[in-house]
């Protein structure tokens, strides 16, 4: 086999094996392994290097904090209940990013950074993958909370949350499928 051969196998390995993840081990991930994967990420491809991406590193407060807002969103939205069961399973995720994108008076330039990030992201996730480490992007509520700008010193006015990423190694790795490559795929004369 050639090494090209074995290097686009690895690629492949890598992108089919990465799975969006709930549930995780309480162990924390090396710190190294996430700078890495940030480093990695802005190497997405990026129409006028304009860099539209941030990425925000939760640390402890912070953390407590957005889980605490998470359960508030919750708790009006859907009830104690829910907002309990939330924060409980929030408090057991080791690691929390926030990602956010420049916003621009532009509609197609915001448009064209919005895609660069979900390529960063997904940069980002894919290198975690290979060490064992999964994440989950979420665009739930709180990504478009003023409170989570506000408490994370975001400037609302000039960025906009492309995902909160929680990622940690796995307790359960879901199985995924997609449809046949038929349905996704036209091939033209
Ligand atoms: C832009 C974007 C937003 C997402 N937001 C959520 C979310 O809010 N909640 C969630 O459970 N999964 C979210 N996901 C993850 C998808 O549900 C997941 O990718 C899908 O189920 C396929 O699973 P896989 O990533 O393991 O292939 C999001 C994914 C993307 C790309």
């Amino acid at each position: 086999m050639s090494d090209t051969v074995t290097a686009a196998d690895a690629v492949a390995d890598c992108i089919r094996s990465r799975r969006t993840t709930k549930l995780f081990i309480d162990r924390p991930v090396p710190r190294e392994h996430v700078l890495a994967a940030i480093e990695l990420a802005r190497w997405a491809p990026n129409h006028h290097l304009t860099e539209p991406w941030h990425f925000y590193l939760l640390g402890e407060q912070s953390r407590l904090q957005t889980i605490e807002l998470i359960k508030t969103i919750t708790h009006d939205n859907k009830g104690p209940e829910l907002a309990a069961f939330k924060a409980e399973s929030a408090a057991a995720i080791p690691g929390w990013l926030v990602v956010t994108c420049k916003r621009s008076s532009d509609a197609l330039l915001e448009r064209e950074d919005y895609a660069a990030c979900c390529c960063a992201i997904h940069n980002l996730t894919l290198y975690l993958s290979a060490h064992g480490i999964s994440a989950k992007w979420s665009t739930g509520p709180v990504t478009r909370d003023a409170r989570l700008f506000e408490l994370l010193n975001i400037d609302a006015d000039r960025k906009f949350v492309v995902g909160l990423i929680w990622f940690g190694y796995p307790s359960v790795k879901p199985e995924q499928s997609r449809s046949e490559l038929d349905s996704s795929f036209t091939e033209l004369d």
